[in-house]
């Protein structure tokens, strides 16, 4: 890697001072490029085209800089002649090291004779800020910076409920069921058991169970034993129930304290799987730990569960004091998209990209399908750039299509769910979800 020039340095000074100064930073980034320093150059033109999204210079040092060209080509030097061959098994030429592009001193077709798409590539996966272009009229107010720039910030173990994008329903429920009855223990001791037991978070696939219940512990601060269901099994008989119990009396010694058990589902239930003794013992030593042995030996123990399949749940378990309180997550709402599309966008290089307009078109998508949209739309933007032999940034036309293409994972999920609904919904439990089948005309 080359070593920055004083010239550089005392540019990045007056780029600091200055931020909002597009023709300056520019200036620094042709001067990286110059030095051989693609990279950086990169960096401070995506954030040049955030500031002026339509800047012509801006993106055609983008493109210059992502091919790791130091100086600007004529069109057609750029376009191979014939049409270049697609896909991996293709030798792109010399593969040139993405942090260290040679300088080319002078731009002629020989000095890049084939596209170098592997090498592009992984210049574009390279952490690029995004260049979102501001809806000019948000409609449903979706588009309120403040909320969705919080989103940005996802790291493990420091999300708060208000970093989960939309779900109001769902975080004023956990407000009323799980976090006020924590917090306040007066109001735990005048009300005596009824607030003992626990919340099972139901929905299908890829909606945030897990990321919510994960917010959960960030908004308490305090203990949070999550465990995937499992982690607790094994395969030597008694040792799952030795590995529930144990869970629960660290729960109990460091109360109050949240136990968060992921994927109930695995110890199996009414109809599915072989309903093995071992399984039978375990679900019967979490009922057992549910209960607490001793009358306050569960005082301050909370438990939130999660499972996509809350029918197949031992009808045991959710007997009241046990996990007898039910909430439905559903695919994420408007402001969670946005939310969801931002943090998947966030290191890829995109151009005027609208997002409110790509929040209207990704109706019903979980989490995971938004995911995907972008990888897929990175995906076409990138072939195309192979294809055409000139790198381009990933627009709105890949993302709607990619959109387009894909079908919403939680179709199936609604499928079963929509007979649970109508057959099984004993004592009201499935209340919730039979109002949403209703509202989008599934039932
Ligand atoms: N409201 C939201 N705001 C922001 N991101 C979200 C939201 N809901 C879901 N996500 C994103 O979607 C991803 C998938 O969610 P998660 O893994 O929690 O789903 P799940 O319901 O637990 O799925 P499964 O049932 O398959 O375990 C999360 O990693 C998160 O990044
Ligand atoms: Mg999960």
């Amino acid at each position: 890697m080359s070593a920055e020039s004083p010239l550089i340095q005392s540019m990045r000074s007056a780029v600091a001072a200055a931020p909002d100064d597009v023709p300056l930073r520019l200036h620094l980034a042709e001067l990286l490029l110059t030095a051989g320093l693609g990279d950086a150059a990169v960096g401070e033109v995506a954030v040049a085209l955030q500031h002026a999204p339509t800047d012509s210079q801006a993106r055609e040092l983008m493109t210059r800089a992502l091919a790791g060209t130091s100086a600007p080509e004529p069109r057609e030097a750029a376009l191979p002649s014939t049409p270049q061959p697609l896909g991996p098994d293709v030798p792109a030429g010399p593969p040139a090291p993405a942090s260290t592009p040679t300088p080319a001193p002078g731009p002629t077709p020989a000095s890049r004779p084939t596209f170098d798409w592997k090498a592009a590539e992984d210049q574009v996966g390279d952490a690029v800020p995004p260049r979102f272009v501001e809806a000019p009229l948000s409609v449903d107010g979706s588009g309120d910076p403040g909320e969705a720039a919080a989103w940005e910030v996802e790291r493990p173990g420091t999300v708060r409920l208000a970093d989960v994008g939309g779900m109001q329903q769902v975080k004023e429920r956990l407000e009323a069921a799980f976090l006020a009855p924590l917090r306040n223990p007066e109001l735990r001791r005048l009300y005596g058991k009824s607030l003992r037991g626990g919340l099972l978070l139901y929905g299908p696939p890829g909606c945030g169970k897990t990321f919510i219940a994960r917010a959960v512990a960030g908004e308490l601060g305090a203990s949070f034993l999550s465990v995937s269901v499992n982690d607790v099994l094994d395969m030597w008989i008694g040792n799952s129930e030795r590995n529930m119990h144990e869970l629960f009396q660290t729960a109990r010694r460091q109360a109050p304290c949240v136990v968060f058990l992921d994927e109930l589902d695995a110890l199996g239930g009414k109809r599915s799987r072989t309903q093995s003794a071992g399984m039978r013992n375990t679900v019967n030593q979490l009922l057992t730990e549910l209960d607490g042995v001793e009358a306050e030996a569960n005082e301050g123990v909370f438990v939130l569960a999660a499972t996509n399949v809350p029918w197949d749940v031992d009808i045991a378990l959710r007997r009241p004091g046990r996990l007898d309180r039910t909430l439905l997550v559903l695919p994420p709402d408007a402001p969670a998209r946005e939310a969801i599309l931002r943090y998947h966008l966030r290191e890829r290089p995109i151009e005027n990209v609208d997002l409110g307009k790509l929040v209207k078109a990704t109706d019903g998508l979980s989490g995971a399908d938004l995911a995907h949209v972008c990888e897929a739309a990175a995906e076409h933007a990138l072939l195309d750039s192979a294809r055409t032999g000139t790198v381009r940034l990933i627009g709105m036309a890949d993302l709607l299509t990619a959109a387009g293409q894909i079908a919403p994972s939680t179709e199936p999920w609604f499928a079963a769910a929509r007979n649970v609904a109508m057959y099984a919904n004993d004592g009201g439990m499935y209340d919730d979800l039979v109002a949403y089948l209703k509202k989008r005309r599934k039932l």
